[in-house]
C-alpha cells in the first residue's frame, strides 16, 4: 500500500476543532486514525448503498474488520427526510448504539446532511465522522457542520449546526463517480472562486477539464483550495448570520429550482450552476458588475458543459411566480426580502437584501421563466 502525501486543513470553530485529511489513498489508514482519536470506542457505519459494491466500501470495510456494523442508506435526497431519518434512528438503535459510539458517514452530501442530523440528535448526540465519496460533498458538505433534512416547505429546513470529529477526503473514492457527478461537485468549485478568488477563477479556466478528468494533482489541489476557502468563511461566521451566507451564491435560484422539480430530475449541482450563472446576470442587471465577468462565467461553465439555462433544468414551464413563491421560504431571508448573493465581478461576493420582487419576476422571465 502506497499512501501519498496527505494534505490537512485544521479548522477553528468555536466550540470544536478537527481535521480534514486530503490525498490519494488515505481510507487505507482509517483504523489508525480512528484509534488516534477515538481508542478502541465502537464504531458504526452508515453509508450509501450505491457504494456497496465499490473498493471504497471494501476498504473501509476491511481496515474495521468485518464485524463491523453497517447500516445501508437509500440513495439520492428522497432520504433527507423525516422518515429515513426516522428509520435511521430505529437503525442505529438496534445496531446497540451508545454515546461512546463514532458514526461514520460514507457517501454524498444526502448521507452526509441526514447521518450528520442524526448524530446530532440521537442519545442527544454521538460523535461522527464524515467520508465524503462525491465531489461536491469533498468540497463542501462534508465541512463546516451543517446538518439538515428537507420537508414539504424546502430544502435543508429542520436541521442543526453539528461539527463531525474529523473529515477523511480520499481521492480514490471518486474513481467511480459519474461525469454527471462530477460536474455538480465542479459547479461548487466554481462558486468558491466566484465568492473571493479571481486567481482560482484563472487556474479553473486552465484546469478544469483536468479536475473533471480526475486528475490527481488537480484534484488535490482543487479539492484543498475550496476546503480551506470554506474553512475559513466559516471559522469568521459559523452560525450563518452573515459571512457564511456569501456560500449561498447561486442557492437562492438552486433552491428554488430543486424544490419546483420535487428534487427529481436535476442534481443540486447542476441547479447551482444555472443559479451562479443567473446571480452573476442578475448582478449585472442591477448594475453591480460588468458584462463581461457574467459573459466569462457563463463561457467557462458552458465550456464544460455545465447547465447555464433555467431551460436546461426544466424541459416543460417553470413559472416565475412559483420560483419567487420558493424563494420566499429560503432560511436566510429576513422578513418579506428574499436575500441574494450578488457580484462585483469575479472574487467580489456581496450579501444584497435589495433585490425588488418586481425586478426579480421580470429577470426571471427575461431567463427563460414564464
Ligand atoms: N451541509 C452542507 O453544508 C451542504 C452543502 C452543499 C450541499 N449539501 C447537500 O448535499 C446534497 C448533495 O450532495 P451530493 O451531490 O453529494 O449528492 P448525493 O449524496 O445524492 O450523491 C450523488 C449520487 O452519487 C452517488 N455516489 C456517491 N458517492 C459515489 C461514488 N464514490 N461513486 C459512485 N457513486 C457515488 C450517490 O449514490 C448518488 O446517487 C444535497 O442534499 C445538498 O443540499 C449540503
Amino acid at each position: 500500500m502506497i499512501i501519498k502525501m496527505v494534505k490537512t486543513v485544521k479548522t477553528c470553530f468555536n466550540h470544536t476543532n478537527y481535521k480534514i485529511y486530503i490525498g490519494k489513498n488515505i481510507l487505507e489508514k482509517i483504523d489508525f486514525y480512528h484509534k488516534s482519536l477515538f481508542q478502541n470506542r465502537p464504531k458504526l457505519i452508515t453509508y450509501d448503498k450505491n457504494l456497496y459494491q465499490t473498493s471504497t466500501f471494501n476498504i473501509l470495510l476491511k481496515q474495521f474488520g468485518n464485524k463491523t456494523k453497517t447500516i445501508p442508506i437509500k440513495p439520492g435526497e428522497e432520504s433527507k427526510s423525516i422518515k429515513s431519518l426516522e428509520k435511521l434512528y430505529n437503525n442505529l438503535l438496534s445496531a446497540g448504539i451508545d454515546r461512546d459510539s463514532v458514526i461514520y458517514a460514507l457517501g454524498g452530501g444526502v448521507i452526509g446532511d441526514l447521518v450528520g442530523f442524526a448524530a446530532a440528535t440521537i442519545l442527544r448526540g454521538v460523535d461522527y465522522v464524515q467520508i465524503p465519496t462525491t465531489l461536491l460533498s469533498q468540497i463542501d458538505s462534508s465541512v463546516g457542520g451543517k446538518t439538515a433534512i428537507n420537508n414539504q416547505y424546502g430544502k435543508n429546513l429542520i436541521g442543526s449546526f453539528y461539527q463531525p470529529k474529523l473529515v477523511i477526503i480520499d481521492i480514490d473514492t471518486l474513481s467511480s463517480l459519474s461525469q454527471r457527478q462530477m460536474k455538480t461537485g465542479y459547479a461548487e468549485m466554481v462558486k468558491y472562486a466566484i465568492i473571493n478568488d479571481l486567481n482560482f477563477f484563472k487556474w479553473l479556466e486552465k484546469n478544469g477539464k483536468h479536475v473533471l478528468n480526475k486528475e490527481d494533482k488537480c484534484l488535490e489541489k482543487s479539492i484543498h483550495q475550496c476546503v480551506s476557502s470554506k474553512v475559513n468563511i466559516v471559522s469568521k461566521d459559523e452560525k450563518d448570520k452573515n459571512e457564511r451566507a456569501l456560500l449561498n451564491l447561486g442557492h437562492t435560484f438552486a433552491h428554488a429550482f430543486e424544490k419546483n422539480s420535487n428534487y427529481s430530475n436535476m442534481t443540486h449541482g447542476e441547479a447551482v450552476s444555472v443559479g451562479l450563472l443567473l446571480a452573476s446576470k442578475l448582478s449585472n442587471k442591477l448594475k453591480y458588475c460588468d458584462l463581461e465577468d457574467t459573459i466569462r462565467i457563463e463561457e467557462h461553465l458552458g465550456q464544460l458543459q455545465l447547465p447555464t439555462k433555467i431551460q436546461n433544468l426544466f424541459p416543460k414551464n417553470i413559472r416565475a411566480n412559483d420560483i419567487i413563491a420558493s424563494m420566499k421560504l429560503d432560511k436566510k431571508n429576513y422578513g418579506n426580502i428574499i436575500r441574494f448573493i450578488l457580484i462585483k465581478g469575479i472574487g467580489k461576493a456581496f450579501i444584497c437584501d435589495k433585490v425588488k420582487e418586481k425586478d426579480l419576476k421580470e429577470f426571471l422571465i427575461e431567463n427563460g421563466a414564464i
